[in-house]
């Protein structure tokens, strides 16, 4: 027997509700959960069905499906997605990060969790395992789990019904369901946006990711919402004019913004160590995503302009009542 967390049962043991909002949710989530168990519960003498139980569409759901995308490569949709994660399970919530990206999966990496993967997401759908085998929990966290990709398949042997089914069934047993976009517009991306009620489209403030993203809204379903996180902003660049504004991108994407990401190298640090940046003690990226985080919970946050911020230096001058052009001399 191995010492593999067992996290669904774990999941049933979690400590009760934080806030109010969470107890009235928990509250009306409770009734039907031993009720549906009790009542398709299979007469005794039947053998336990082998296939993956069919569950609710996730318009009926409690949790929250969001799909973090982008279009282009490379923008921030992993980190978003893995500190988000950290930051709603810190909040009290029950999330699941699902890697959507198959043959390229590295959100295990990002959370440094890549040694403990054993099953991933095809195996569940192609019925080689049960859904509380594949997920794997967080080193810190006991309420963040990863759903991981299949290294070694193909993203079109995945058909965008599995894909639906299985992440209503993870809105069965999560508040947060957040699940990482590949890259692009074919067919993995189709299939990390079939089963989701929301989006985040991710965009540096670089003219070709914002076209990309802009592609990427047009794509989303009429009626799903989207959001855009502005990631890797350059205050100093913006100021000097050579990289686009929070107003800029704005103009093009015409979408609701929900927070912007200072660009910050330990970012590329914290991620190669597979520790989340939320995380980094009086990091400007780490405070940005917990503000999101908060926002994603109808917390009225403000989204402040990191171009008004003083950088570090400044910070020192103007204690010492000098301005930068005083120093210049
Ligand atoms: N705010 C940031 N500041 C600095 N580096 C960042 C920031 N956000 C992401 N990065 C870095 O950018 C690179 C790409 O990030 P990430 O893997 O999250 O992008 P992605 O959109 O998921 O890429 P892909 O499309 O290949 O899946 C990584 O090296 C990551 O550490
Ligand atoms: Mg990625």
């Amino acid at each position: 027997m191995s010492n593999e967390v067992r996290p669904q049962e774990e999941l049933i043991a979690l400590p009760a509700p934080k806030t109010i909002g969470d107890a009235l949710a928990a509250a009306a989530a409770q009734p039907p959960e031993p009720v549906a168990v009790a009542a398709v519960e299979p007469p005794p003498a039947e053998p336990a069905p082998k296939k993956r139980v069919r569950m609710p569409r996730a318009t009926e759901a409690k949790g929250r499906a969001i799909v973090i995308t982008s279009g282009k490569g490379g923008v921030g949709k992993t980190t978003v997605t893995a500190n988000l994660g950290a930051a709603l399970a810190d909040a009290g919530k029950r999330v699941v990060v699902f890697d959507a990206d198959v043959g390229l999966r590295n959100l295990d990496v990002v959370m440094g969790l890549e040694n403990r993967v054993r099953m991933h997401a095809l195996d569940v759908i192609e019925e080689r395992c049960e859904l509380d085998e594949a997920l794997v929990r967080d080193r810190v966290r006991r309420s963040l789990l990863l759903l991981p990709a299949a290294q070694n398949r193909d993203k079109d042997e995945i058909e965008p019904e599995d894909m639906t089914d299985l992440v209503s069934e993870l809105t069965e047993q999560f508040d947060f369901v957040l699940i990482d976009c590949p890259a692009g517009i074919e067919q993995g991306f189709r299939n990390a946006v079939v089963g989701a009620q929301e989006a985040i489209i991710v965009t540096t403030p670089e003219v070709s990711a914002v076209r990309d993203a802009d592609r990427v809204a047009g794509l989303l379903p009429n009626d799903m919402p989207a959001r855009l996180i502005i990631n890797r902003l350059r205050p100093a660049l913006v100021k000097k004019g050579t990289m686009m504004s929070v107003d800029d991108v704005l103009e093009v994407l015409r979408l609701e913004l929900v927070g912007v990401i200072p660009d910050d190298r330990e970012v590329i640090v914290a991620t190669n160590r597979g520790n989340p940046v939320v995380d980094m003690p009086g990091s400007a990226t780490g405070q940005a995503l917990r503000r999101i985080a908060a926002r994603l919970l109808g917390e009225n946050v403000p989204i402040p302009d990191l171009t008004q911020r003083k950088d570090w230096f400044s910070n020192v001058l103007s204690k010492l009542n000098f301005s930068r052009a005083d120093a210049k001399g």
